[in-house]
């Protein structure tokens, strides 16, 4: 539970933040370096994050969160001795305050000062890292995908319920402006009645080899990387990110890259859970250690009135509709696409460009930790304004589940080689005890097991 004394310094902070003025949807004032507009503020003013798993996406989200005016990276952690000493020198550029480095971040949760935890680490640790940062008070920024397993899933909703904490997933398009916008515009009626999104992910990733059991190298504590995972020998072809091509850690590129999308698909359809999900694929490309598919097609049917497609090509980057990564609804009265930036273009019904919103920052949708860091800041900043004053999530855990569950149950469909029936009020599959009892959750290694 949050402790009292936690309670008092965030009731201060919030009437200190109320007074300066300093929180600016966006963060940095015009005229101001990040790093001089931090250095005026006292550092006690500003939300203390600490950040998990910082070698690529963590280390962009500490940069970010360590260029906002309203927070200060205040600790580092890593099991990657190289990780935190290349975090340290990148926030170096945005705030002056040297943060603690820590091994475990179980003794970073330790400390009374923390208010956030930033969780980056691979997809096995994303839900018992931040059940127990919720236990510890914490709030937290959870990457997507925010659970590994859809019981995760459901253990964060009841951890949020139980400790009142905000948790914030990582699928920062949910805050950019033109896709709010995007998605406005399909809810309003632009392109009729809206009943198919089809989404997809392409990218060309190389053959990952056959891995050859190595010692584990002096930077990198093994034990604590595997954490909640049951143990497997370390191999010369994991680490880092290749884990996310490994059932045991990873979640394959559905959940990977697909959550961003199929996100941004449930929340145009406006539906919440399917009846149907079936899913085809494979590791076609090449014969090596990569277990998830490299091809692999999702589709997740809403009652006999919607549906929604994911197609993921990670070894083929043959773009579809002119963009990687995507997202087209289709209406009664035309079509709407989001691409992976902050713009959107809409169809007439006979396929005709009929209008373009563009967004004048240039963004890297092939950017494997930060596709925009200005654009991730708003998201950033929602968290904080529901952290300050208890306004809504963009990306909330109940959404953040729902979104992440869809492709889940994909995974689901493709090992257990069937079409999935779905109860439509909580997403658990019906009639199919086996596959439930396989796939629900997961087993875990001794101890680690999150519990609410
Ligand atoms: N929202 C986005 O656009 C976006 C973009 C990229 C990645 N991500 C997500 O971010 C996560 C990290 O991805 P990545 O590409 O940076 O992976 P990565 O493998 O490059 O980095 C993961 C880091 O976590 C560290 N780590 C592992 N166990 C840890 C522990 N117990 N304590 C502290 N650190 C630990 C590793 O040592 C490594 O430094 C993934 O879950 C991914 O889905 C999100």
């Amino acid at each position: 539970m949050m402790n009292q004394e936690n309670n008092s310094r965030r009731s201060f902070l919030k009437k200190s933040v109320i007074a300066t003025g300093a929180f600016t949807l966006g963060g940095i004032l015009p005229g101001f370096s990040a790093k001089s507009y931090n250095n005026i503020i006292g550092a006690n003013e500003r939300l203390q994050v600490s950040v998990m798993g910082v070698n690529s996406r963590g280390g962009a989200l500490a940069q970010n969160f360590a260029g906002q005016s309203n927070s200060v990276i205040a600790h580092i952690c890593d099991v990657d001795s190289r990780a935190i000493a290349k975090c340290k020198e990148g926030i170096s550029k945005f705030q002056t305050h040297i943060p603690k480095e820590f091994n475990d971040f179980r003794r970073s949760l330790e400390s009374k000062d923390i208010d956030v935890l930033v969780v980056a680490a691979p997809d096995h640790w994303h839900a018992p890292a931040a059940i127990l940062a919720s236990q510890a008070g914490k709030h937290v920024y959870l990457e997507k995908p925010c659970s590994h397993n859809p019981r995760e899933g459901e253990l964060l909703i009841d951890a949020v319920k139980k400790y009142g904490n905000v948790i914030q997933m990582g699928n920062q398009r949910r805050s950019w402006p033109n896709v709010v916008k995007g998605i406005s515009e399909v809810h309003n009626g632009t392109i009729g009645d809206v009943y198919y999104a089809k989404t997809w992910y392409t990218n060309n990733r190389p053959s990952i080899g056959v891995g050859k059991k190595v010692a584990v190298p002096n930077w990198l504590d093994f034990e604590l990387w595997q954490g909640p995972a049951p143990r497997m020998d370390f191999k010369d072809n994991l680490i880092h990110y290749n884990w996310h091509w490994f059932w045991n850690w990873g979640t394959g590129e559905a959940l990977n890259n697909g959550t961003h999308m199929v996100d941004l698909a449930r929340w145009g359809l406006q539906v919440d859970y399917p009846t149907l999900v079936s899913s085809q694929g494979g590791r076609y490309a090449y014969k090596d250690d990569w277990e998830t598919p490299d091809t692999q097609v999702i589709n997740m049917e809403f009652g006999r009135d919607k549906l929604i497609t994911w197609e993921g090509r990670s070894c083929n980057a043959m773009t579809t509709e002119g963009s990687n990564v995507g997202v087209m609804f289709y209406g009664s009265n035309g079509a709407l696409q989001i691409d992976g930036a902050n713009s959107y273009k809409v169809f007439d019904v006979k396929g005709k460009l009929v209008r373009e919103e563009k967004d004048s920052g240039i963004i890297n949708t092939t950017s494997l930790s930060s596709p925009s860091q200005q654009l991730d800041a708003i998201h950033i900043q929602n968290m904080f304004s529901a952290i300050k004053n208890g306004a809504n999530l963009n990306s909330d855990i109940l959404s953040g589940h729902q979104s992440t569950l869809l492709v889940q149950l994909g995974n689901i469909a493709l090992r257990a080689g069937k079409q999935l029936e779905i109860n439509p009020a909580n997403g658990h599959i019906l009639n199919d005890k086996k596959t439930m009892g396989n796939f629900w959750s997961r087993e875990y290694a001794k101890g680690w097991e999150p519990k609410v």
